[in-house]
């Protein structure tokens, strides 16, 4: 099925790895140039040389703390100089942070920036270009909010959620699309750390009715068919992927 996605430009927070490494990929292969941004340019190169090999369209390249708070102007304005305009934004960086019921004000701090203000401050300052040409879509990651502990990423990302929606019914007049992505459990760096390949198989043998945990390309399919003109009559939306997953951990 053709996306027609061909000749779009994109801008993927946290490109560098799991998800959006496998967002980005898919975008370029069907003839995106994605404004690829994180802090490991190794990560980041290396990505870059994989999408020229499988000919897909080069990436260009950011290197960039989303937690300093200059990034959402810094990444706004190096995206319309370096790809002329933007179509797609996904704000995809963030990090799962396990918090105790009195955790530090500094570690709540610095997980609802990761997820919700850096974010919300990028799509904000993305929105003006959005609006002027009466186009674009937003897809914003999001988490399960049903854990059986804290987790400062899950609450912001509820945040998210609930931003999302609003921000959709604003700016569907303007041609605007806005959606949420929520992930069950996929195999990345941010979950691999928290589940011995034991705990992983005998959590996913009784909760997740598919059998194991997903792959960021499982994450990436929707993705890009969300963003796609292919999805013009959807948005204020949360799609799930998480292969049935009947109880969360944590
Ligand atoms: N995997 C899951 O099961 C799962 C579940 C729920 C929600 N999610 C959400 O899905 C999204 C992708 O997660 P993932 O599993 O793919 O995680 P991941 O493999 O750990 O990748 C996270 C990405 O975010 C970037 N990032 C983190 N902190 C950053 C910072 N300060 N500045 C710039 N970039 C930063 C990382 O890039 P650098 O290290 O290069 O900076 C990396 O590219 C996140 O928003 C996460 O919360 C995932």
């Amino acid at each position: 099925m053709d996306l027609y996605l061909k000749g779009k430009t994109a801008v993927v927070t946290g490109a560098s790895q799991g998800i959006g490494r496998a967002i980005t990929k898919e975008l370029a292969n069907e003839g995106v140039t994605v404004l690829a941004i994180g802090r490991n340019a190794d990560l980041l190169h290396s990505l870059k040389e994989e999408i020229i090999t499988a000919k897909g369209a080069a990436p260009v390249l950011l290197i960039q703390d989303f937690l300093e708070p200059d990034a959402p102007q810094k990444i706004a304005a190096t995206a319309i100089e370096k790809l002329g305009w933007v179509d797609i934004l996904i704000n995809n960086a963030g990090r799962s942070q396990p918090i105790e019921v009195t955790g530090s004000e500094e570690v709540w701090k610095a997980a609802m920036t990761l997820d919700f203000e850096r974010p919300r401050q990028l799509t904000e300052a993305l929105l003006p270009h959005f609006m002027e040409r009466k186009q674009g879509a937003i897809l914003n990651l999001a988490s399960s909010y049903e854990l059986r502990s804290i987790n400062g990423s899950a609450v912001a990302k509820a945040a998210i959620v609930s931003w999302s929606k609003a921000l959709s019914a604003q700016l569907g007049p303007y041609g605007i699309r806005v959606n949420s992505l929520q992930p069950g459990l996929i195999d990345t760096e941010n979950i691999r750390r928290f589940f011995t390949s034991e705990e992983r198989k005998k959590f996913a043998e009784a909760e997740i009715p598919l059998g194991d945990f997903g792959h960021a390309e499982d994450m990436a399919n929707m993705a890009v068919f969300l963003v796609s003109p292919r999805a013009g009559y959807i948005t204020g939306t949360v799609s799930v992927v998480d292969g049935g997953m009947k109880h969360y951990p944590f």
